[in-house]
């Protein structure tokens, strides 16, 4: 059996679609399980750049199976977009699957998102993905299986749906509402072109693990962005940890072999809430921009700090990760020291375990350890003897923090430019 959860182990933009990319190569199925077109995996091929929102990253390889789990939330129109996208790349869609259960984001969710954060100041990417989600949990949703059955049953509940929408638009935002038959129409005629690629994905994906194929469960955002573990309230709505695989595609945990945490070499985030490492200087310029840090979805720039190993090893205890992937170790090359945090001091006290409530995270000061940098360019480097004995002990430092191996280290985001210590499919 030979199923990996692959997760990102910070705030999200770890560089997952590098790694998703390089294991969907030996993957036969890759499964995205939550989120939505909030997600954007950057992939380059070839001096070609692909970027990714909805669609699971193993597309970029013909034979590999390419599933939307149940726990993902379809923009029916983005989806086409970026199926048609990538056939004009010559890329062959022919092996997607989109799970009956998903849930669909209207029209309306991304009008209500964009509305509702100018209140609550999350700073969401506005592509309704707290709607749809709310609406599913509420039981007022509409999955991609309804829209396809159409039917009697369906329109009504749709309009009633509309109907309400409208009074939340009316009265709450003074805001036009939307049109029944015109939203009808289209979500309609978007169905009828997704509906080759609709199965019962849950039998597909456990078939292919009893079947002894390698299938690689692709996460979208991070472990701090869970609505349930992340730094609440400045979360996305879904289960990016480990466990959301199994919800959110309709498989077992018996079934998952291995968990790889996704961890950037320094640390991220964007949008708004606590960031203890945050800098604010010309070092955090730095890595903005040698990582190129802007979001894949909103341009945003993106927020950067050192790397906090109190979020790792809470990373590693909330999905089990069995294995770590430290990305973009290159973008430190310049750095003639390095810190790392490792516990953080909140009136007084050291804190080693993350804290539950960001409010006590919002006044927690980092406790750093400096390391030597090595100052040179480590983007050709394919093995670990290849990397300066300085940044070998960068890399043993957060193993030893997090008691996780590395088995991946990306110095570049070129597929060549990875170094790979141990395999994760068996
Ligand atoms: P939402 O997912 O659009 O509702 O946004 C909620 C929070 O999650 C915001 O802070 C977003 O910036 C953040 N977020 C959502 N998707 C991503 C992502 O793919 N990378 C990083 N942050 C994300």
């Amino acid at each position: 059996m030979s199923a990996v959860v692959l997760v990102g182990a910070q705030w999200g933009d770890e560089g997952k679609g590098k790694i998703t990319d390089f294991l969907a190569e030996k993957a036969n199925c890759v499964v995205r399980y939550q989120g939505g077109s909030n997600a954007g995996h950057t992939v380059e091929v070839s001096q070609e750049k692909f970027m990714l929102h909805l669609i699971p990253s193993g597309i970029l390889y013909p034979e590999t199976l390419c599933v939307i789990g149940n726990g993902v939330v379809v923009d029916m129109g983005k989806l086409i977009e970026e199926i048609d996208g990538l056939q004009k790349r010559g890329i062959d869609t022919s092996n997607l699957r989109i799970s009956l259960r998903s849930p669909v984001v209207m029209p309306y969710h991304k009008r209500i998102d964009e509305l509702e954060d100018r209140h609550t100041g999350i700073g969401t990417t506005k592509r309704g993905i707290g709607p749809a989600y709310a609406d599913k949990i509420n039981r007022i949703g509409f999955r991609m299986g309804d829209i396809l059955t159409g039917g009697k049953c369906f329109r009504e509940r749709f309009k009633a749906q509309i109907e309400y929408k409208n009074r939340i638009m009316e009265e709450i935002y003074q805001e036009d509402g939307f049109d029944y038959q015109q939203m009808l129409e289209e979500i309609f005629g978007q169905a009828e072109q997704l509906k080759k690629y609709l199965a019962d994905t849950s039998y597909l994906v456990y078939t292919a693990i009893k079947e002894g194929k390698k299938v690689l469960f692709e996460g979208a955002q991070g472990t701090l962005l869970d609505i349930d573990h992340g730094t609440y309230p400045y979360v996305t709505s879904s289960h990016p940890i480990a466990g959301g695989a199994c919800v959110g595609t309709g498989i077992g945990p018996t079934n998952i072999s291995k968990v790889l945490g996704v961890a950037k070499a320094y640390t991220t985030r964007v949008g708004e809430g606590p960031f203890p490492t945050e800098l604010n200087d010309f070092q955090g310029e730095i890595l903005r921009d040698k990582g190129q840090e802007y979001g894949t979805t909103t341009g945003r720039p993106r927020r950067c700090g050192w790397l906090d190993t109190v979020i790792l090893r809470y990373a590693v205890r909330i999905n089990g990760l069995t294995d770590l992937a430290i990305t973009k170790l290159d973008v430190l090359d310049s750095f003639p020291t390095i810190k790392i945090c490792v516990a953080y001091r909140y009136k007084g006290q050291l804190l080693t375990e993350f804290p539950n409530n960001i409010t006590i995270l919002d006044d927690c000061e980092p406790e750093y350890i400096e390391l030597p940098g090595w100052q040179e360019d480590i983007t050709a480097a394919s093995s670990m003897e290849d990397l300066p004995v300085n940044a070998r002990a960068y890399v043993a430092k957060i193993e030893e923090l997090t008691g996780v191996k590395a088995a991946i280290i990306a110095v570049g985001p070129k597929r060549k430019q990875t170094i790979v210590n141990s395999l994760l499919f068996t």
